[in-house]
C-alpha cells in the first residue's frame, strides 16, 4: 500500500524536486567548509549561501540578507532570540497557542527572574488584540507569538499584534514554523523585530536547517548565546558584532543549506499563492467531508478564513491514538496524534490531555488522497457503531 502522507505539520513530504540532487551534489562534488577556504568550491558554497540569504530576506521582506541567521531549527532560533535579549526582571507576553519551542525556553527563563503571561485569544486560538492593553506591565519587554497554530491551523492577526507591540515599545518576535513558504510575511508590514523559520516544513527543504531574520536594533540589544569560530576576525577572542557572524559560530549544515536553496527556488517558481490555494482547496474538501460524519469533532476554525492546512479532529467514542494507529495500519495514512508539542494550545482548545488526531496537508496532497482519508475515517466510525 502506498503511503498517504498527511503529517506535513511535522515535516513536509515529499520534499521539493531538486532538493535531494542539490544535497547529493554538495557531498559528491563540492565538499568544503563555507567561509574558511580560498579555493573555487569554497567560493561557490559562499555564493550559494549568500543567494539563499537573499531569497530568505526577500521571502520575509527583511532588512538585509546579512540579517538572515542560519540555525538548525526554530527551537534553536527561539532559544537564541529569547535568551539573547531577555534579562532578569523582564516580563513577556506569549500567545496561548505557543509550541514548546517558545514555552519551554520561556519557562526555563522564569528561574532567572523573567515572568510571562498568556495573551487573550478566542475559542479557536486567535489572539484578541483589542483586549491586550490590560496585560501590559511596566517591565513588559516583548510579545512572542506563532503565526499559525501547529495544532489547529488558526492564523494570528500579526499586523495588529505588531501595531500594538510597537505602540508599547515591545520587541515583537514571530514563530513562522507553519507558514514560511506558504503564506507571505512582510517583517516590515507587521513591524516584527524577528521571524523564526524552519526549512523542513512549508519551505519543502531538509530537516536540520532553519534560522531567524532580525532587525539591526534587536541584534544590538542581544548577546550571542553560542560563540565560537566564524572564519572572520580569527585573531580576536571576542565574538564579532557584525551580522551574520555574531550569531553563526561553528561549521554550518552546508549540505542542508544546499537543499534549502533548491527548495526555496522551487517554492518561488511555483509561487506561494498557488501553493497556499492548493493547500486550502484540499483542506476545504477534507473539512467538508468530515463535517458530514457523526462521532468526530473538528477542533479549531471551521471556515477557510485565516487558517492553514492543519486540521485537528477529536473522536468522541474512539481513542484518538487508536484512530491514528488504525489509519496507518489499515490505510497507510500517516497522521500525528497527541499534544503536537503544544500542551498550552490543547489547554486553550479544551483538548488537554487527550490531544487530537492531526491531519496536515501539503502542495503534494491530491483530492483522491483526501477522499481516501475521509472514507477511512468514516469506516472507523462505522465500525464503532456496529
Ligand atoms: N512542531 C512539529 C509538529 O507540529 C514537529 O508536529
Amino acid at each position: 500500500m502506498k503511503r498517504i502522507y498527511m503529517d506535513n505539520g511535522a515535516t513536509s513530504y515529499p520534499k521539493a524536486p531538486g532538493v535531494a540532487d542539490a544535497m547529493s551534489r554538495f557531498i559528491t562534488d563540492v565538499g568544503c567548509n563555507v567561509g574558511r577556504g580560498a579555493y573555487a568550491e569554497a567560493f561557490e558554497a559562499q555564493r550559494l549561501i549568500w543567494e539563499l540569504r537573499e531569497m530568505l530576506c526577500g521571502l520575509f521582506d527583511g532588512p538585509d540578507p546579512k540579517n538572515v541567521i542560519f540555525t538548525m531549527n526554530i527551537t534553536q532560533s527561539m532559544n537564541m532570540l529569547l535568551k539573547g535579549v531577555l534579562k532578569s526582571g523582564d516580563h513577556v507576553l506569549i500567545s496561548p497557542m505557543e509550541h514548546n519551542a517558545v514555552l519551554r525556553p520561556i519557562h526555563q527563563l522564569t528561574a532567572e527572574g523573567i515572568s510571562y503571561d498568556l495573551l487573550p485569544a478566542d475559542s479557536v486560538g486567535r489572539l484578541v488584540t483589542t483586549e491586550f492593553e490590560s496585560y501590559i506591565k511596566p517591565n513588559t519587554k516583548a510579545i512572542i507569538c506563532t503565526h499559525a497554530s501547529n495544532v489547529c491551523g488558526t492564523i494570528n492577526p500579526l499586523e495588529k499584534v505588531g501595531e500594538f507591540a510597537k505602540a508599547n515599545k515591545l520587541w515583537f518576535i514571530v514563530d513562522a514554523a507553519q507558514t514560511a513558504g506558504v503564506i507571505p510575511i512582510s517583517m516590515k508590514n507587521i513591524q516584527a523585530d524577528a521571524i523564526a523559520f524552519t526549512g523542513h516544513k512549508g519551505l519543502l527543504g531538509p530537516q536540520g536547517v532553519g534560522g531567524f531574520v532580525l532587525t539591526q536594533q534587536l541584534s544590538d540589544e542581544m548577546t550571542s548565546l553560542i560563540t565560537g569560530g566564524t572564519g572572520s576576525h580569527s585573531e580576536s577572542e571576542i565574538q564579532p558584532e557584525f551580522l551574520p557572524d555574531k550569531f553563526e559560530s561553528g561549521t554550518p549544515n552546508t549540505v542542508g543549506l544546499y537543499g534549502l536553496h533548491a527548495a526555496i527556488k522551487y517554492v518561488l517558481s511555483e509561487g506561494m499563492d498557488q501553493i497556499f490555494a492548493h493547500e486550502l482547496s484540499v483542506t476545504e474538501r477534507f473539512i467538508s467531508g468530515i463535517q458530514k460524519l457523526d462521532g468526530v469533532r473538528l477542533i479549531g476554525e471551521p471556515t477557510m478564513e485565516n487558517r492553514t492546512a492543519v486540521v485537528s479532529l477529536d473522536f468522541e467514542k474512539l481513542d484518538n491514538a487508536e484512530v491514528s494507529y488504525l489509519l496507518e495500519k489499515h490505510y497507510a495514512i500517516a497522521t500525528r496524534v497527541g499534544m503536537h508539542c503544544a500542551p498550552l494550545a490543547h489547554k486553550h482548545l479544551n483538548t488537554f490531555p487527550k490531544g487530537t488526531v492531526r491531519f496536515s496537508f501539503s502542495y503534494f496532497n491530491t483530492n483522491e488522497e483526501i477522499d481516501q482519508a475521509i472514507e477511512a475515517v468514516q469506516t472507523l466510525l462505522n465500525e464503532v457503531e456496529e
